[in-house]
């Protein structure tokens, strides 16, 4: 037996999911894991054409391991926060040799992959293997502040208080549970949205105990901004693109012209070769890691 609260969900869901090609029946676990580190900071549009092309390309972890992690890199693309290309390569490469290419089922298995941290590991387990596992993103995050604390926002860093709730919010059949965290998490991207929230389309908006507050507004901490222009981060993106773009290593004048900012350039070049996304040659020249 399900709450209320969980068969509201789980019923908008029903109605209103998005189809995407890892929620299919039939995508791989492989697909699953790809998908999950690509979404955590980019929105679904973006990371569509990318997947797609990353599965038509290394269907399998097998497949990815076996080429160097700059090709990652390279096919990352613009999707932005590339040294999770470079984690994803390095899971790749674990689970060839721990689990002979098969990505493990088991949620202590995955968490010890390289690279893949709790979110990653309930949500695969979750998604890919129809298990029960408090899968907490933001979205996630956010729609539990609201529907339960009666809070905007959650706190900017996970706390175990979130952990326990998620927990205790889940169906307990694990395929259910399963579609109930991806049901949550559908809710937070598509209704209960971090700046505007539409809440007219709510399945619980009768049950939100912000809404009963009144929807106060959010007077904790101020919360980090999206500023990317002219940021260490940017710099970054136009550095490696070049690298991306190029079919073979460049010389630094080819990193100089893409930002006015020596300094700027230098730090973020240091942190990108720190990183392991740059590789500096004997030559002089710059290439994406072998
Ligand atoms: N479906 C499964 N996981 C997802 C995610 N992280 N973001 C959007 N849709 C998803």
């Amino acid at each position: 037996m399900n709450s209320p609260l969980n068969d509201a969900v789980l019923d908008w869901y029903g109605v209103h999911a998005r189809e995407l090609p890892w929620r299919e029946p039939g995508a791989s676990p492989w697909g699953v894991l790809v998908s999950e580190i690509m979404l955590q900071q980019t929105p679904v549009k973006r990371v569509l054409p990318v997947w797609h092309e990353w599965l038509a390309r290394w269907p399998t972890a097998a497949a990815l391991a076996a080429e160097p992690s700059g090709e990652a890199v390279r096919a990352w693309g613009r999707l932005g926060y590339p040294r999770r290309a470079l984690r994803l390569h390095a899971a790749a490469q674990a689970i060839v040799e721990r689990h002979g290419g098969e990505v493990p089922g088991d949620h202590a298995e995955l968490l010890a992959l390289p690279g893949i941290g709790a979110y990653t590991a309930a949500a695969v387990a979750s998604f890919a293997y129809r298990q029960r596992h408090a899968v907490l993103d933001t979205n996630v995050r956010r729609v539990l502040a609201r529907l339960v604390t009666g809070v905007e926002y959650p706190p900017k860093a996970q706390t175990r208080a979130e952990v326990t709730l998620a927990e205790g919010l889940l169906p307990l059949d694990p395929p259910t549970a399963a579609r109930w965290s991806v049901a949550v998490m559908e809710l937070g991207a598509l209704v209960c949205t971090a700046r505007s929230p539409r809440c007219v389309d709510c399945p619980v908006l009768e049950r939100c105990e912000w809404q009963a507050r009144g929807r106060p507004a959010y007077d904790g901490p101020p919360r980090k901004g999206q500023t990317y222009a002219g940021t260490d981060r940017q710099c970054r993106g136009r550095l490696l693109a070049v690298l991306r773009d190029a079919p073979r290593p460049v010389e630094k004048g080819a990193l100089d012209i893409v930002w006015s900012d020596p300094v700027q350039r230098e730090r973020a070049l240091d942190g990108l070769i720190a990183d392991g996304l740059v590789d500096p040659l004997d030559d002089g020249r710059y290439a994406l890691p072998a």
